[in-house]
């Protein structure tokens, strides 16, 4: 069970009108965006690619253009409604798996991946289960390979701009701001990574955390 102060499973109405709705909250930037940090990520032919909470599929279809046809991209999700979306939409894909798992209980791939991808879960997960998801991505991850989380920048969400105020502060779950104000990199460096890269996206209000597992 995720905790009672997160939002991030997504289910019911949310799910089924998921992408519609995360369009007209973006103004229809919402995909684009994703695929760009996809682009971002450094993924390459022939890579062996995981995602945690795979939604949708948008991040799917792109990294499978990337990888082509000797790569393998398997989307991890517990939604029943957003899992059935990305399989449809990515069904013509054959270098697209995906896998009913939790990703903060063990689990083990059927390949140790070159990336691990994961966007918009983070910020919705307890310190705790955190810990437990950067156990699972060691666990499943070659040394040397990529860790690329896309979620809210660090801020001081009272002191920022509207939006993220709006957004992270009112909208959002408790956990979200305390995301946003914690030291994510410094977190992620603990359990057995560097931080790599950083990139910005919409007036900053989100980031691209690039780490390395070690
Ligand atoms: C906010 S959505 C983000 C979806 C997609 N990554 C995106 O950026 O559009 C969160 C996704 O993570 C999934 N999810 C949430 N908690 C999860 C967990 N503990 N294990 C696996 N999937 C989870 C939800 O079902 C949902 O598809």
């Amino acid at each position: 069970m995720g905790s009672p102060r997160s939002k991030v499973e997504v289910k019911g109405f949310e799910a089924r009108y998921y992408d519609l709705l995360m369009g007209i909250l973006t103004l229809g930037q919402y995909n684009r965006w994703i695929r760009k940090a996809v682009r971002d990520s450094g993924a390459a032919p022939g890579w062996r690619v995981a995602e945690l909470g795979s939604g949708t599929g948008v991040a799917a279809c792109e990294f499978s253009r990337i990888i082509g046809e000797g790569g393998k991209y398997m989307g991890l999700d517990i939604g029943k409604e957003m899992m059935e979306k990305a399989r449809k939409r990515c069904s013509s894909r054959k270098n697209v798996d995906f896998l009913f798992q939790r990703i903060e209980e063990p689990f083990t791939l059927p390949f140790q991946a070159d990336l691990f991808f994961v966007s918009f879960v983070m910020h919705g997960l307890e310190d705790y289960d955190k810990e437990k998801v950067l156990a699972n991505v060691r666990e499943n991850l070659r040394p040397g390979g990529y860790f690329a989380v896309l979620d809210y920048s660090q801020m001081k969400v009272e002191s920022s701009w509207f939006l993220p105020k709006l957004i992270i502060g009112k909208l959002e779950c408790p956990l979200a701001r305390e995301f946003a104000e914690m030291d994510f990199p410094s977190f992620v460096e603990r359990r057995g990574f560097r931080f790599s890269n950083l990139k910005k996206y919409f007036l900053s209000m989100f980031s691209l955390y690039l780490f390395i597992r070690k």
